[in-house]
C-alpha cells in the first residue's frame, strides 16, 4: 500500500472521521482546526461528537503516530515528519446554508487564502464537504495555481454510523478535470475495495445532492403513502415491506416518521432547489418533496389534537404532553433541524405544555451537568417522569429503548392513556396490554 501525507482542515464530524479513518488505512494524517480548545481536547483523546467507534479510532491512530492535531491550517503544512509537506489537502470545513439557500463558502475560501500559496507543487486539494456545483472550479480559481489540482470527493456518511460507513462505503466518488489527481485520491481508498466512480468535478458535486434529495424524496413518498393508508384502511408497514422486496426499491429508508431532518437532508434539498432555480429549471418534484415534509410536522400536531380532544379543531391549550425523543434521529445527540423540535414549537404555539425526555441528554458532557431544557422544552430524567400527568405521550425519535420502556408504569403515570407513536416503533399490542391507546402513522386500525 502506498501511504500518503494527508492534511485535513476542519475536525467536525466529517473531518475527524475522515482523518481518523484515513490514518487507519495507513496514511500519515495531520488534522487542523481553528478551535484551540478543541484541538487540545483531541490531543488528549477527548472526542466531542457522539459517534460509535470514533473516539477509540482517534486514540488508536494517535498513539500509532499516524494521526496528529494542530491549530490552524498553516500549522498543518509543517506538521509532517521530516518537514515534508502534505500531498493531499482535504477541505472539511462547514458549508452552512446562507441567504437564499445558497451554501456559504467563506470557510473554504479562508483556508485557501491561508495555505493555498504555500502548498507544495503537485498537491491535490480535495473538497469533502457538501458544496454547490461549481465549487471545485471556484476553488481552483481562488488557488490561482496550475500545479495544484482540485478534486471533489463527496462523503456519504450517516451520523451514528460514520466510521462504519467510511470504512465500508457503498461507493467512492472522485470528480476532477484532472484525471491523474482524481486517480491519486481514489488510490487513498484502494484498500476498501469499494466501487469507484471517477467523473468530472461538477458530476461529483451534483451526485451528493442527488443522493440526499433522492433519499428525502423516498421518505416524503413513504410519509404521504402512510397518510393514504389511513384513508383507505391499508397498513404502511405491510405496504413498505411488500414494495421493499423489489430490489429496484429496496427495504432501506422506508420507515414513516415525523418528517426527515438533521443537518444534511433539509440543507441539501434547499440547496439543490437553488441550483435548479439558478439553472432556470423548475424542479417540481423536489419542491413537493420539501413541502410534503413541512406538512408532515403539522400532520403530527393534527393527529395529537384529534387524539386528545376528539375533534380536528379541538384546543390544545394547557394540555400537558410528554415528548419522547428530541434528536433528529436515534443514536445521536444532534438536534439540528430536528422534526421533534419543530413539532414541539408547533405544539407550544397551540398552547400545549410540554415535558421532554431524550436518552442523549440524561448525562452532561465534559463534566457539566445534564441540560434541564432543550429549545424551551423542560427535560425529565426518564420517560416515566416525563409522562407524569400527560394527556398524551408522543414518541418522536426511534430510540430502541422506547420499545422496551415499562409502558405499564407509564400508563399509571399519565392522565390520559394516549400514545402517539410517530415512528411506529412500539408494539401496539404491548401498549394495549398496558391499557394504552396507540396512535401510529398509517397503521391498520390506528387512525
Ligand atoms: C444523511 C444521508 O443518509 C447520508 O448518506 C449523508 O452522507 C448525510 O446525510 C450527509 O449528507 O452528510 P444523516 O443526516 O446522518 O445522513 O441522517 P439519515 O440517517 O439519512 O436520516 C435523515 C432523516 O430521515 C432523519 O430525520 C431520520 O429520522 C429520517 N428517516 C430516515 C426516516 O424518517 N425514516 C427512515 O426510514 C430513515
Amino acid at each position: 500500500m502506498f501511504a500518503r501525507r494527508v492534511m485535513v482542515v476542519g475536525t467536525g464530524y466529517v473531518g475527524l472521521t475522515t482523518g481518523a479513518c484515513l490514518a487507519s488505512l495507513g496514511h500519515e494524517v495531520v488534522c487542523a482546526d481553528i478551535d484551540e480548545a478543541k484541538v487540545e481536547r483531541l490531543r488528549r483523546g477527548v472526542v466531542d461528537i457522539v459517534e460509535p467507534g470514533l473516539a477509540e479510532l482517534v486514540a488508536e491512530q494517535t498513539s500509532a503516530g499516524r494521526l496528529s492535531f494542530v491549530v490552524g491550517a498553516g500549522a498543518a503544512l509543517d506538521g509532517f515528519e521530516d518537514g515534508r509537506r502534505a500531498e493531499v489537502l482535504f477541505l472539511c470545513v462547514p458549508t452552512p446554508m446562507g441567504a437564499g439557500g445558497v451554501a456559504d463558502l467563506r470557510a473554504v475560501e479562508s483556508v485557501i487564502e491561508e495555505v493555498g500559496a504555500a502548498l507544495a507543487p503537485g498537491t491535490v486539494v480535495v473538497n469533502k464537504s457538501t458544496v454547490p456545483v461549481g465549487t471545485a472550479a471556484r476553488t481552483a480559481e481562488l488557488l490561482e495555481r496550475t500545479d495544484v489540482a482540485v478534486v471533489s470527493n463527496p462523503e456519504f456518511l450517516r451520523e451514528g454510523s460514520a466510521v462504519k460507513d467510511f470504512l465500508g462505503p457503498d461507493r467512492i466518488v472522485v470528480g476532477s478535470d484532472n484525471q491523474d489527481a482524481a486517480e491519486r485520491v481514489a488510490a487513498l481508498y484502494a484498500r476498501l475495495g469499494a466501487p469507484t466512480v471517477l467523473t468530472d468535478a461538477a458530476s461529483a458535486e451534483l451526485m451528493k445532492y442527488a443522493a440526499n434529495c433522492f433519499l428525502a424524496m423516498k421518505l416524503s413518498y413513504v410519509n404521504a403513502m402512510a397518510e393514504l393508508c389511513e384513508r383507505v384502511g391499508a397498513d404502511i408497514g405491510d405496504v413498505t415491506e411488500g414494495i421493499g422486496y423489489d430490489r429496484r426499491i429496496g427495504q432501506a429508508f422506508l420507515s414513516p416518521g415525523p418528517g426527515w431532518g438533521g443537518s444534511c437532508l433539509p440543507k441539501d434539498t434547499h440547496a439543490l432547489l437553488q441550483v435548479a432555480d439558478s439553472a432556470d429549471f423548475e424542479f417540481r418534484l423536489l419542491r413537493a418533496t420539501i413541502d410534503t415534509n413541512t406538512r408532515q410536522r403539522q400532520r403530527i400536531v393534527d393527529k395529537v389534537r384529534l387524539a386528545v380532544t376528539g375533534k380536528r379543531t379541538g384546543s390544545l391549550s394547557r394540555v400537558r404532553l410528554a415528548l419522547l425523543g428530541l434528536t433528529f434521529k436515534a443514536g445521536t445527540d444532534d438536534l439540528r433541524d430536528s422534526p421533534a423540535l419543530a413539532i414541539a414549537a408547533l405544539l407550544r404555539q397551540a398552547g400545549a405544555e410540554l415535558v421532554g425526555f431524550d436518552p442523549a441528554f440524561v448525562e452532561g458532557k465534559d463534566g457539566a451537568s445534564a441540560p434541564t431544557e432543550i429549545d424551551g422544552v423542560p427535560l425529565a430524567g426518564d420517560a416515566v417522569s416525563a409522562a407524569q400527568g400527560a394527556e398524551a405521550v408522543l414518541v418522536l425519535t426511534e430510540w430502541p429503548m422506547f420499545r422496551t420502556l415499562d409502558w405499564a408504569q407509564i400508563a399509571a403515570a399519565v392522565k390520559r392513556p394516549i400514545v402517539v407513536d410517530t415512528r411506529n416503533i412500539v408494539d401496539p399490542a404491548t401498549l394495549r396490554r398496558a391499557g394504552l391507546t396507540a396512535v401510529g402513522l398509517g397503521r391498520r386500525g390506528q387512525g
